[in-house]
């Protein structure tokens, strides 16, 4: 091979990533959203690609072209996320969850837009919880072996809640990093570790998003075996 050019070890493999953040409506022009750029996810694909694997790319509210040579399927919820991801794993060999997910969604939608009234304080937006996709999929495995991969961002001790987190989930990785204010969001780059459920700790140094795509399927091809 030529230098540069990575061995194709995922060749033959399905792999899905979900990337982006979810956007829950409260009525035809508002929703409650987050941060989430969807580039660590789209990172991800694009590696993935590269490596050889067939690839689907769940994209939540992104706005980012489809990479290359990927299967790309817009989702809005994260209700339409757990469709789209569940339908996309069951034939797949490692499942990526890197988007961040509402973990709440309004009880109720407004068919029209809603309207504020004179004199009145708004009335309070009620939520319902949203499924667990991560926990689900690494619950009910669609295939023996598969691998689950879980991200997690956290502002406080980010080592002792990414372990709790790993094991509450079920997934066999999680990649764990720091966020603040001006740490990751919308960043080009990204600083991590990836905790495994073997125990493992991986860190990645500060570097570009690919650099942390790649650790991600070196680990995650190491358990395909
Ligand atoms: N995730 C998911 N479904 C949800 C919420 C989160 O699949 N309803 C996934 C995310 O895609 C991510 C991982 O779970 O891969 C961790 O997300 P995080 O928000 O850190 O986990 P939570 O269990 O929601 O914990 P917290 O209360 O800290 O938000
Ligand atoms: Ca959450």
């Amino acid at each position: 091979l030529a230098r540069g050019v990575r061995e194709p070890d995922l060749a033959g493999r399905h792999v899905v990533v979900s990337a982006g953040g979810t956007r829950e409506p409260l009525d035809p022009v508002r929703f409650l959203g987050n941060r989430s750029s969807g580039k660590q996810g789209y990172a991800l694909a694009r590696t993935a690609a590269a490596r050889g694997a067939r690839v689907t790319l769940i994209a939540a509210n992104t706005g980012l072209p489809d990479p290359a040579g990927v299967d790309v399927v817009q989702v809005g919820t994260a209700v339409q996320l757990r469709e789209a991801v569940l339908k996309a794993a069951a034939d797949a060999d490692a499942v990526v969850m890197a988007a961040a997910v509402a973990d709440f969604r309004p009880a109720a939608y407004a068919a029209g837009k809603i309207k504020k009234k004179d004199d009145q304080e708004p009335d309070p937006i009620v939520l319902l919880r949203n499924p667990d996709i991560l926990a689900e999929i690494s619950a009910e495995r669609a295939r023996p072996g598969q691998v689950v991969v879980g991200f997690a961002a956290e502002t406080d001790d980010v080592l002792a809640n990414g372990r709790a987190k790993l094991r509450r989930k079920g997934c066999d990785l999680l990649v764990v990093n720091e966020v603040g204010e001006r740490k990751t969001f919308g960043s080009e780059e990204n600083e991590a570790v990836v905790l495994g459920a073997d125990g493992s700790e991986t860190p990645v140094p500060h570097g570009p998003k690919e650099a942390l795509a790649e650790t991600v399927w070196d680990l995650v091809t190491r358990r395909l075996g």
